[in-house]
């Protein structure tokens, strides 16, 4: 059995929208690629931010895509895959100024800012969130923009959380390496 037909439907649109939007930006074949990387000098950069895990958020919280058979019974959800879009913000509370999204699943993100010099420019991270744990330790591992071929980690700590709606704010402070 496959997937429904609007699914099918769905997927095929978004690819023709990623094709649409290579070729806006002249990716094509033939087209020298291999140019010098251009790679300004080697410096490093400590962002600070706040990262909101909103449980309850309208746009959009974060969705369950999948689960084990053993995750309603697991008191960790193991196995459980979230997707996100969350906000980050420069200070603890959500209104404070936006400076990106938090996008991917919670063991694998992509930070996209959105301000300032980062504007349009993604962070990599991935690592084990152990949120029982004070300090949290993960792993820049790449990026695009201003942050091609950064490394670096990030140390993170729970700021608040709500037990009533599982909200959470964490803290970020993150140290990258790039060109
Ligand atoms: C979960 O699925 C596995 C593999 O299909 C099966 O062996 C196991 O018995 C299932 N466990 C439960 C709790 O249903
Ligand atoms: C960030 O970049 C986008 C797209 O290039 C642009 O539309 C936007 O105005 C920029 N925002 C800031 C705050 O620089
Ligand atoms: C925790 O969440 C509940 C339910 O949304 C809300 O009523 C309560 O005010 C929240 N507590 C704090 C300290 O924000």
């Amino acid at each position: 059995m496959g997937p429904p037909e609007h699914h099918q439907n769905k997927a095929l649109k978004a690819s023709l929208l990623l094709l649409a939007t290579l070729e806006a930006q002249g990716f094509e074949d033939g087209e020298d690629w291999k140019g010098p990387l251009r790679l300004g000098k080697k410096k490093v950069d400590y962002l600070h931010f706040y990262f909101h895990n909103m449980f309850d958020a309208k746009n959009p919280p974060p969705l369950i895509v999948a689960e084990a058979n053993i995750t309603q019974s697991s008191p960790t959800l193991f196995g459980m895959v979230r997707v996100m879009d969350q906000p980050l913000t420069e200070g603890p509370i959500l209104t404070s100024k936006m400076i990106g999204k938090a996008q991917g699943i919670f063991a694998s993100m992509n930070f996209l800012f959105t301000k300032g010099k980062f504007n349009g420019s993604e962070l990599t991270v991935v690592g084990r969130n152990l949120i029982l744990n004070k300090v949290r330790e993960m792993s820049v591992v790449g990026g695009n923009g201003v942050f091609r071929l950064a490394r670096g980690y990030a140390r993170l700590r729970t700021y608040s959380f709500n037990a009533t709606n599982l909200n959470a704010i964490m803290e970020y402070h993150v140290t990258v390496i790039h060109y």
